[in-house]
Protein backbone atom coordinates (compact mmCIF):
# COMPACT_ATOMS: atom_id res chain seq x y z
CA UNK A 1 0.00 0.00 0.00
CA UNK A 2 1.28 3.14 -0.96
CA UNK A 3 0.33 4.68 2.58
CA UNK A 4 2.84 2.17 3.88
CA UNK A 5 6.32 2.96 3.97
CA UNK A 6 8.86 0.27 3.15
CA UNK A 7 10.97 -1.51 5.10
CA UNK A 8 13.91 -3.66 4.49
CA UNK A 9 15.83 -4.85 7.31
CA UNK A 10 19.04 -6.64 7.45
CA UNK A 11 19.78 -9.65 10.34
CA UNK A 12 23.31 -10.16 10.62
CA UNK A 13 22.58 -13.22 13.21
CA UNK A 14 25.81 -13.97 14.80
CA UNK A 15 28.02 -13.40 12.35
CA UNK A 16 30.60 -10.64 12.16
CA UNK A 17 33.60 -9.62 13.12
CA UNK A 18 35.52 -5.58 13.71
CA UNK A 19 37.21 -5.91 10.08
CA UNK A 20 34.64 -7.54 7.67
CA UNK A 21 31.92 -4.95 9.40
CA UNK A 22 33.72 -1.93 8.41
CA UNK A 23 33.75 -3.61 5.12
CA UNK A 24 29.93 -4.76 4.94
CA UNK A 25 28.74 -1.12 6.62
CA UNK A 26 31.07 1.02 4.24
CA UNK A 27 29.77 -0.74 1.49
CA UNK A 28 26.13 -0.01 2.54
CA UNK A 29 26.52 3.76 3.20
CA UNK A 30 27.76 3.89 0.28
CA UNK A 31 24.30 2.93 -1.53
CA UNK A 32 22.58 4.67 1.25
CA UNK A 33 20.20 7.23 -0.75
CA UNK A 34 17.66 4.75 -0.84
CA UNK A 35 16.92 5.27 2.38
CA UNK A 36 15.37 8.34 0.84
CA UNK A 37 12.42 6.49 -0.28
CA UNK A 38 12.07 3.66 2.02
CA UNK A 39 13.30 2.64 5.38
CA UNK A 40 16.35 0.31 5.46
CA UNK A 41 18.52 -0.90 8.77
CA UNK A 42 20.24 -3.50 9.64
CA UNK A 43 20.86 -5.61 13.19
CA UNK A 44 23.81 -6.51 14.25
CA UNK A 45 24.89 -8.73 17.16
CA UNK A 46 25.45 -6.50 20.70
CA UNK A 47 28.90 -5.85 20.66
CA UNK A 48 28.80 -4.03 17.06
CA UNK A 49 26.25 -1.69 18.22
CA UNK A 50 28.73 0.98 18.64
CA UNK A 51 30.06 0.31 15.28
CA UNK A 52 27.22 0.26 13.20
CA UNK A 53 26.36 3.23 15.32
CA UNK A 54 29.17 5.38 14.07
CA UNK A 55 29.77 4.27 10.45
CA UNK A 56 26.11 4.48 9.75
CA UNK A 57 25.77 8.18 11.68
CA UNK A 58 24.32 10.47 8.78
CA UNK A 59 23.94 7.72 6.55
CA UNK A 60 19.90 7.46 6.66
CA UNK A 61 20.51 3.62 7.09
CA UNK A 62 19.54 2.71 10.65
CA UNK A 63 20.56 0.16 13.55
CA UNK A 64 19.48 -2.12 16.05
CA UNK A 65 19.84 -5.19 17.56
CA UNK A 66 18.09 -9.03 17.60
CA UNK A 67 16.61 -9.23 20.93
CA UNK A 68 16.12 -7.33 24.28
CA UNK A 69 15.50 -7.90 28.13
CA UNK A 70 11.64 -7.67 28.84
CA UNK A 71 13.68 -6.06 32.29
CA UNK A 72 14.57 -2.29 32.75
CA UNK A 73 17.24 -3.00 34.92
CA UNK A 74 18.76 -4.84 37.39
CA UNK A 75 20.03 -9.03 38.82
CA UNK A 76 20.04 -10.05 34.79
CA UNK A 77 23.45 -11.46 34.12
CA UNK A 78 23.77 -11.09 30.17
CA UNK A 79 20.63 -8.90 29.16
CA UNK A 80 20.54 -6.04 27.58
CA UNK A 81 18.45 -3.86 27.98
CA UNK A 82 16.37 -1.46 25.85
CA UNK A 83 17.43 1.89 27.71
CA UNK A 84 20.88 0.13 26.71
CA UNK A 85 19.73 0.11 23.28
CA UNK A 86 18.19 3.48 23.45
CA UNK A 87 21.86 4.68 24.41
CA UNK A 88 23.09 3.46 21.38
CA UNK A 89 20.82 5.44 19.36
CA UNK A 90 18.99 1.86 18.31
CA UNK A 91 16.01 2.37 16.08
CA UNK A 92 14.37 -1.21 15.98
CA UNK A 93 15.33 -4.14 17.87
CA UNK A 94 13.95 -7.81 16.39
CA UNK A 95 11.84 -9.69 19.38
CA UNK A 96 10.71 -13.03 19.17
CA UNK A 97 12.75 -14.44 16.31
CA UNK A 98 12.40 -18.21 15.48
CA UNK A 99 15.24 -18.78 16.70
CA UNK A 100 15.17 -17.55 19.47
CA UNK A 101 11.47 -19.38 20.17
CA UNK A 102 13.09 -22.29 19.11
CA UNK A 103 16.71 -22.16 20.86
CA UNK A 104 16.20 -19.94 24.11
CA UNK A 105 12.69 -20.94 24.54
CA UNK A 106 10.80 -18.24 24.37
CA UNK A 107 7.22 -18.00 24.85
CA UNK A 108 4.67 -15.91 22.85
CA UNK A 109 3.94 -14.02 26.49
CA UNK A 110 7.66 -13.34 26.46
CA UNK A 111 7.98 -12.18 23.17
CA UNK A 112 5.06 -9.41 23.79
CA UNK A 113 6.53 -8.55 26.89
CA UNK A 114 9.87 -7.71 25.18
CA UNK A 115 7.79 -5.93 22.64
CA UNK A 116 6.56 -3.78 25.43
CA UNK A 117 10.07 -3.21 26.66
CA UNK A 118 11.33 -1.90 23.62
CA UNK A 119 8.51 0.59 23.41
CA UNK A 120 8.67 2.12 26.51
CA UNK A 121 12.36 3.16 25.37
CA UNK A 122 11.14 4.56 21.97
CA UNK A 123 12.69 1.53 20.29
CA UNK A 124 10.53 0.18 17.71
CA UNK A 125 9.92 -4.25 18.05
CA UNK A 126 10.28 -6.42 14.90
CA UNK A 127 7.71 -8.91 15.89
CA UNK A 128 8.54 -12.15 14.53
CA UNK A 129 6.02 -14.94 13.58
CA UNK A 130 5.64 -17.87 11.54
CA UNK A 131 5.37 -21.77 11.58
CA UNK A 132 7.38 -24.67 11.20
CA UNK A 133 7.50 -27.19 8.92
CA UNK A 134 5.92 -30.10 10.92
CA UNK A 135 3.00 -27.18 11.53
CA UNK A 136 2.32 -26.08 7.40
CA UNK A 137 1.78 -29.30 6.36
CA UNK A 138 -0.42 -30.61 9.37
CA UNK A 139 -2.35 -26.89 8.20
CA UNK A 140 -2.00 -25.54 11.29
CA UNK A 141 -0.23 -21.92 9.72
CA UNK A 142 -2.78 -19.47 10.67
CA UNK A 143 -3.49 -21.47 14.06
CA UNK A 144 0.07 -21.00 15.26
CA UNK A 145 0.44 -17.45 13.80
CA UNK A 146 -3.09 -16.59 15.55
CA UNK A 147 -1.67 -17.96 18.91
CA UNK A 148 1.16 -16.17 18.60
CA UNK A 149 -0.06 -12.93 17.85
CA UNK A 150 -2.79 -13.36 20.63
CA UNK A 151 -0.39 -11.28 23.37
CA UNK A 152 0.88 -8.61 20.75
CA UNK A 153 -2.86 -8.15 19.61
CA UNK A 154 -3.73 -7.66 23.20
CA UNK A 155 -1.16 -4.67 23.68
CA UNK A 156 -4.11 -2.28 21.81
CA UNK A 157 -3.81 -0.22 19.21
CA UNK A 158 -1.87 2.74 21.03
CA UNK A 159 1.09 0.17 21.01
CA UNK A 160 0.44 -1.69 17.94
CA UNK A 161 0.29 1.72 15.98
CA UNK A 162 4.36 1.68 16.83
CA UNK A 163 5.24 -1.81 16.27
CA UNK A 164 6.45 -3.73 12.70
CA UNK A 165 5.60 -7.64 12.29
CA UNK A 166 7.26 -10.30 10.55
CA UNK A 167 6.24 -13.38 8.69
CA UNK A 168 8.79 -16.35 8.92
CA UNK A 169 8.34 -19.39 8.16
CA UNK A 170 10.98 -21.66 9.94
CA UNK A 171 10.99 -23.75 7.09
CA UNK A 172 11.86 -20.99 4.52
CA UNK A 173 14.73 -19.61 6.99
CA UNK A 174 18.28 -19.96 5.50
CA UNK A 175 17.03 -23.13 3.46
CA UNK A 176 17.45 -21.13 0.28
CA UNK A 177 13.25 -22.20 -0.27
CA UNK A 178 11.73 -19.25 0.01
CA UNK A 179 7.88 -18.95 0.81
CA UNK A 180 6.08 -18.14 -2.57
CA UNK A 181 4.55 -14.60 -2.90
CA UNK A 182 1.10 -16.40 -2.96
CA UNK A 183 1.78 -17.91 -0.17
CA UNK A 184 3.49 -15.61 1.63
CA UNK A 185 0.58 -12.91 1.09
CA UNK A 186 -2.18 -15.34 1.96
CA UNK A 187 -0.18 -15.16 5.73
CA UNK A 188 0.00 -11.48 5.24
CA UNK A 189 -3.21 -11.15 4.75
CA UNK A 190 -4.58 -12.95 7.53
CA UNK A 191 -2.21 -11.23 9.98
CA UNK A 192 -3.00 -8.00 8.12
CA UNK A 193 -6.89 -8.67 9.34
CA UNK A 194 -6.36 -10.04 12.65
CA UNK A 195 -4.62 -6.22 12.89
CA UNK A 196 -7.38 -4.46 11.36
CA UNK A 197 -9.65 -6.24 13.92
CA UNK A 198 -7.88 -4.26 16.45
CA UNK A 199 -7.78 -0.90 14.32
CA UNK A 200 -4.25 -1.75 13.51
CA UNK A 201 -4.70 -2.31 9.91
CA UNK A 202 -1.85 0.33 8.93
CA UNK A 203 1.01 -2.22 11.00
CA UNK A 204 3.93 -2.75 8.51
CA UNK A 205 3.78 -6.62 7.94
CA UNK A 206 7.65 -7.57 6.74
CA UNK A 207 8.40 -11.17 5.18
CA UNK A 208 11.54 -13.06 5.77
CA UNK A 209 12.30 -16.86 4.49
CA UNK A 210 15.73 -16.68 1.94
CA UNK A 211 14.72 -13.35 0.52
CA UNK A 212 17.37 -12.85 -2.30
CA UNK A 213 17.76 -10.17 -5.22
CA UNK A 214 16.18 -12.55 -7.24
CA UNK A 215 12.98 -13.07 -5.37
CA UNK A 216 12.49 -9.74 -3.71
CA UNK A 217 10.47 -7.60 -6.49
CA UNK A 218 8.17 -10.49 -6.65
CA UNK A 219 7.62 -10.96 -3.00
CA UNK A 220 7.19 -7.24 -2.78
CA UNK A 221 4.58 -6.72 -5.18
CA UNK A 222 2.16 -8.20 -3.19
CA UNK A 223 -0.16 -6.53 -2.05
CA UNK A 224 0.38 -7.25 2.32
CA UNK A 225 3.99 -8.10 2.19
CA UNK A 226 5.62 -3.98 3.36
CA UNK A 227 9.42 -5.29 2.87
CA UNK A 228 12.15 -8.13 3.84
CA UNK A 229 13.43 -8.69 7.25
CA UNK A 230 16.82 -10.49 4.79
CA UNK A 231 19.53 -13.01 7.28
CA UNK A 232 21.83 -14.33 4.40
CA UNK A 233 21.61 -12.08 1.64
CA UNK A 234 22.38 -9.11 4.48
CA UNK A 235 26.01 -9.93 4.87
CA UNK A 236 26.58 -8.59 1.22
CA UNK A 237 26.23 -5.17 1.03
CA UNK A 238 25.64 -5.80 -3.19
CA UNK A 239 22.89 -8.01 -2.14
CA UNK A 240 21.40 -6.43 0.61
CA UNK A 241 21.20 -2.96 -1.15
CA UNK A 242 19.90 -4.77 -4.57
CA UNK A 243 16.89 -6.21 -1.90
CA UNK A 244 16.23 -2.47 -0.51
CA UNK A 245 16.03 -1.69 -3.83
CA UNK A 246 13.41 -3.55 -5.00
CA UNK A 247 11.27 -2.30 -1.89
O1 LIG B 1 15.57 -12.85 10.27
C1 LIG B 1 15.86 -13.17 8.96
C2 LIG B 1 15.99 -14.62 8.72
O2 LIG B 1 15.53 -15.46 9.69
C3 LIG B 1 15.87 -15.08 7.34
O3 LIG B 1 17.10 -15.66 7.09
O4 LIG B 1 18.99 -16.34 5.73
O5 LIG B 1 16.68 -17.13 5.17
O6 LIG B 1 17.31 -14.75 4.79
P1 LIG B 1 17.54 -16.00 5.60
Amino acid sequence: SPNRRRLVIGNWKMHGTQAGNATLLDGLRSGASMADDRDVAVCVPFPYIPQASTLLQGSGITWGAQDVSMHAQGAYTGEVSAAMLADFACKLVLVGHSERRSMHGESDKLVADKAVAALGAGITPVICVGETLEEQQAGQTKDIIARQLAPVLALGAQKLAHVVLAYEPVWAIGTGLSATPEQAQEVHAFIRDRLAGQGSAHVRILYGGSVKPDNAASLFAMPDIDGALVGGASLKAQDFLHIAAAA
